[in-house]
């Protein structure tokens, strides 16, 4: 008995500690630049909607299929999916998951590191203030003028990589979840206090009506997919890097019950950054379409026109470049574990070579703002390319195949052993879910759009 209190308030610690680094992961560019941009693209409100349910129906259950992999695997993904798939007795065919995995987390670090450049780059901006009182046609070149200069891109491309790094190479992960457990709430409160301040300075009743009211002639096969790619990327899922981190999952606590609670956190993380973001779109006339500078735009003339702007602004542009960080982590994450686990390399050797790749990957990124502006295949530029194939091919494929294997091929014991402490119903409502909702859905809205790019 007189044990008891202390392993209790170990065992808070441990579910916490696992809360804020999944958060950590799953708060990030996805969450502030992604969302905004895609769906101020794709109609606002229809998207809005469609990512929502996405988020909860498809990519939740995901999640939950993607940890208990790696949680029964216990090891990087790879090794893990190995294990599991000789443990269902099935073939090594289900490894391709992890190999899905390994793509799509090397394509989307090279391009997030770049963007993640850009805020790098807005929060020397800040420090400099740049933006006091700058309208907002000025605020619209300084970002340009970012992109058109491929050496400035590259010196805080570099400089993001190097981070994540040396972060990933002396295996400061538990520094990360300490950093995640101060800086999501903190962001959280910056974010309400900016909409607060954005719905007074902006036009707050078409922003709402904009993301909230949906004219559903926007629904189409195209936006169904990018709303799903969304959803799975801003949860990290199909990567890999929840696999990961489901290796080291605390026994004795809920799955489900923490993971619901790093969906909702994501969640009103991005629904708070449309509400900043919005409001200013539409008082100063921005493209809603604009495209990937929409937060590089309507936030930093925001913090030009606020008393102390200068300061605020360096603050939240400071937290951003440090969620970014924590998820670019977790993105080179599975495979610096692969190389450290199954080839025994060094890990500061492991992280920098997966580092180096990264890196030149990101250059395809960072030309393609500039000297390379011109190439364009069917209507989407090379950074385009990297984006479609990452989150709209290998994300939903590795998310389906995830909700197959676990659901169909796992088998009802191993899967309820790793799942703590969940009633009997929510198990089963998630296994349904996975099987006929989930798999179902993943595959015919990845298949349709596809099929209507190709044939039509
Ligand atoms: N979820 C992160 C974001 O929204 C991106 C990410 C994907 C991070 C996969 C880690 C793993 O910014």
């Amino acid at each position: 008995m007189a044990l008891m209190p202390p392993i209790e308030r170990q065992g808070w610690q441990q579910r916490w500690t696992f809360i804020a680094a999944s958060t950590g992961a799953a708060v990030g560019l996805g969450n502030l630049w992604k969302f905004s941009y895609l769906a101020g693209e794709n109609g606002g409100a229809a998207f809005v909607l469609v990512y929502l349910a996405s988020v909860f129906l498809l990519a939740l259950p995901i999640l939950l299929a993607e940890v208990i992999i790696g949680s029964r695997g216990r090891a990087n993904p790879v090794s893990s999916l190995h294990h599991v798939a000789l443990e269902a007795g099935s073939s090594r065919f289900w490894q391709i998951i992890a190999w899905l995995g390994v793509a799509a987390s090397l394509l989307i670090l090279s391009y997030y590191s770049v963007i993640a450049g850009w805020i790098f780059a807005y929060v020397e901006a800040m420090f400099d203030d740049v933006f006091i009182g700058l309208n907002v046609r000025l605020v619209g070149d300084h970002f340009n003028h970012l992109l058109e200069d491929p050496r400035r891109l590259i010196i805080w491309h570099s400089s993001f990589v190097a981070l994540i790094v040396l972060i990933a190479a002396f295996g400061v992960k538990r520094g990360v979840a300490r950093a995640a457990r101060i800086l999501i709430p903190v962001l959280i409160i910056a974010l309400i206090l900016l909409a607060v301040y954005a719905s007074k300075i902006g036009d707050i009743d078409t922003a709402l009506e904009f993301l909230f009211k949906p004219d559903w002639s926007a629904l189409t096969p195209a936006m169904i997919l990018a709303a799903m790619g969304q959803a799975f990327f801003t949860l990290s899922i199909g990567m890999g890097a929840m696999m990961a981190f489901g290796a080291h999952r605390p026994d004795r606590h809920s799955v489900v019950g923490m993971l619901a609670m790093v969906a909702l956190l994501d969640t009103a993380v991005a629904l708070l950054a449309g509400l900043a973001i919005f409001p200013l779109v539409f008082s100063l006339n921005i493209e809603p379409a604009m495209g990937p500078g929409l937060m590089f735009v309507a936030l930093p003339y925001a913090f030009g026109q606020m008393v102390y702007g200068d300061f605020f602004g360096l603050l939240f542009f400071l937290m951003v470049a440090c969620v970014s960080l924590t998820s670019g982590v977790a993105l080179l994450e599975p495979v610096t574990a692969w190389l450290v686990e199954r080839f025994n390399w060094w890990r500061p050797l492991a992280a920098t070579a997966v580092g180096v790749l990264v890196w030149l990957l990101g250059l395809l990124t960072v030309f393609s703002l500039n000297l390379w502006a011109d190439i364009n295949l069917w209507g989407m530029g090379v950074f385009e390319w990297l984006d479609f194939i990452s989150a709209n091919i290998l994300l939903p494929l590795g998310a389906w195949l995830i909700a197959l294997f676990v659901g169909w091929w796992m088998r009802a014991e191993v899967i309820s052993d790793e799942m703590f402490d969940d009633h009997p119903w929510i198990f089963s409502l998630w296994r349904l879910l996975l099987r006929y909702i989930a798999a179902p859905a993943v595959l015919v809205i990845f298949i349709v759009p596809l099929y209507q790019r190709l044939i039509g």
